[in-house]
């Protein structure tokens, strides 16, 4: 890396120069070091069945139930002990094609359904540094969840006849778990993202007012699962309503693998990125939350009171509360607008308050909420302001002040601060950085389609990219000095057609790990990763785990 001038106190290290950020390995600032953790088909127990990137194999479906998934995305590490050297990793699994994860366009068996099915979800997984490296350990609590994994409904739509088929077959699975959460009290919030295209239609169908509000089509993105599945034809009379079971944000225990993942409903259905929970006024939890299309919105959930009374009451938090839409005035001020059967408006189109829940999308468009250049992740920094990354948005043709760029083809980050400690219905907003004022020809700051993203306890902003970058460069995470707006330095960049997502620390903050999604979009010819380059393994998602070479904090 290149040394440059000191001037952050809280970022002091040697960039990744955009000239060393392409190609088909990693690159980290010479400051730092990193290794590879759990690339797919790694066995969820030392000594179960492996899967290396043989391009002439693929796990079999039962296999890969006792494997890491592909697509790694958001993910938290739960201490054990210190949890410096030692903890659970729940990881997301959000997607792989058909050419990736099973070596042909389409399923053409329901085994090569169930093999990308199982693919998909979460995994739990027992990590610990042995000998000064990384690696998966024996355990009782690590285990897979995923697309036919039982789960339960909770909250104000549980019970709703939205969420029940005339098959009647119990709910089962999550998919297409994008970004991710965690709460005070122990336990992992994975966010269901783009579960429209994994349904189809076999038959004859012409979609609903909603089923075309969130998506769906007859083909979806081609997974074919609706071919050998009935769950997921759009189709199939029997499965109505299947669809509304997945778009939630799903509540996870790392530590006891019996538990059946549960499905928060207050927290409403839409295209999930990130579930970021932080206590508000009187202990309240607040969640935070994305709708990662273009023109949707940004959400907030309070409870209904302190979390620890709730609990104590034997109520989720995450079950009773209030959820609203946001609205960004071009004055820079801001309202948060509540999402309830009892404003007329909503009392006129919808039948309850779980009908709401599971239209969201729809409920906010009735209220008028702002159209957002595609909302990612949200996260709070402690001095109490929120972060949003707009990752970008090709289709915008008339610019707004929080949506400034039209059309807006490398993103922005936006912030704003609540009023009443997180809970108000007020707040104040401003634009952090359009990602364009980056790509000046000298500007080694260069980035473009923020996503992943993190605020640090000091004051740094960890910026992970999903999109095409200036200057040649491979997707990278940067560091951002919030108390010095034009620091941002490169850490790392990833390899050829992957992105840079999930984000979590040891409690020490002095190992970080990171992903890195869809490696050459699974192309051997543009990357082995984490395979030295032979130009034939297949490349597989994999965490990455960043330490300081003087052994510091990892931003530092
Ligand atoms: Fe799964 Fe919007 O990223
Ligand atoms: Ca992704
Ligand atoms: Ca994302
Ligand atoms: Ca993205």
């Amino acid at each position: 890396g290149t040394a440059i001038a000191q001037t952050s106190p809280l970022i002091d290290f040697s960039i990744v120069p955009a000239a060393e950020g392409s190609g088909p390995v990693p690159n980290i600032s010479s400051d730092y070091q990193f290794e590879v953790l759990i690339p797919w088909g790694t066995p969820l127990q030392p000594g179960g069945p492996e899967y290396n990137g043989d391009p002439n194999s693929r796990p079999t479906a039962e296999e890969q139930t006792r494997q890491i998934g592909i697509g790694h995305d958001g993910m938290w590490l739960f201490p054990i002990g210190s949890g410096n050297d030692h903890g659970v990793l729940a990881i997301n699994h959000e997607f792989g094609g058909n050419d990736h994860i099973l070596g042909k366009p389409a399923p053409e068996s329901l085994e090569d359904v169930r093999l990308s099915q199982h693919a998909h979800g979460v995994s739990v997984v027992e990590i610990k540094k042995v000998s000064g490296n990384w690696q998966v350990v024996a355990s009782n609590k690590s285990r897979r969840i995923h697309v036919n994994t039982p789960v339960t409904f909770s909250g104000p739509a549980a019970n709703s006849a939205l969420l029940q088929t005339p098959a009647g077959n119990t709910p089962l699975g999550t998919v297409n778990n994008c970004a991710n959460g965690y709460t005070p009290w122990g336990t992992y919030l994975t966010c269901e993202e783009n579960f429209n295209g994994y349904f189809g239609a076999t038959g004859t169908w012409t979609p609903t007012e909603a089923q075309s509000r969130y998506g769906f089509s007859a083909g979806g993105f081609g997974y074919g699962w609706e071919n050998f599945d009935p769950r997921f034809d759009l189709s199939n009379p029997d499965y109505r309503n299947e669809e509304n079971r997945f778009g939630w944000v799903v509540e996870i225990d790392p530590m006891d693998a019996s538990q059946t993942p549960v499905k928060r409903t207050a927290l409403g259905r839409i295209k999930h990125e990130n579930a970021e929970l932080v206590i508000g006024r009187g202990g309240r939890a607040v969640v935070y939350m994305g709708d990662d299309e273009r023109f949707d919105y940004i959400y907030k959930f309070v409870s209904q009171s302190n979390w620890r009374s709730m609990r104590a009451r034997g109520i989720s938090p995450l079950d009773s509360g209030k959820l609203y839409v946001a609205k960004f005035n071009d004055d820079g001020t801001g309202e948060w607008l509540e999402l309830t059967i009892n404003n007329p408006t909503l009392k006129a189109q919808f039948a309850d308050q779980a009908e709401i829940l599971t239209y969201t999308r729809m409920a906010a468009d009735a209220l008028g909420a702002t159209r957002m250049d595609r909302p990612e992740w949200i996260s709070t920094a402690p001095n109490g302001d929120v972060f949003c990354t707009l990752t970008n948005n090709s289709r915008r043709t008339v610019a707004d002040a929080p949506n400034p760029l039209a059309p807006n083809p490398d993103g922005h980050i936006i912030k704003w601060r609540d009023s009443n400690q997180f809970t108000g219905l007020t707040f104040t907003w401003d634009i952090y950085i359009l990602a364009q004022d980056t790509h000046g020809a000298t500007d080694e700051r260069t980035f473009s389609s923020p996503d992943g993203l993190w605020a640090d306890p000091d004051g740094r902003l960890f910026i992970e990219t999903d999109g095409g970058q200036q200057k040649g460069l491979n997707d990278q995470m940067l560091v951002a000095d919030t108390t010095n707006p034009n620091e941002i330095r490169r850490l790392f960049t990833a390899v050829t057609s992957s992105e840079v997502t999930g984000i979590t620390v040891t409690p020490d903050r002095k190992t970080m790990f990171i992903n890195i999604q869809h490696p050459g979009d699974g192309d051997p010819s543009l990357t082995n990763f984490p395979a030295p380059t032979d130009g034939v393994t297949i490349p597989r998602d994999a965490t990455i785990v960043i330490t300081r070479k003087n052994g510091g904090i990892v931003g530092s």
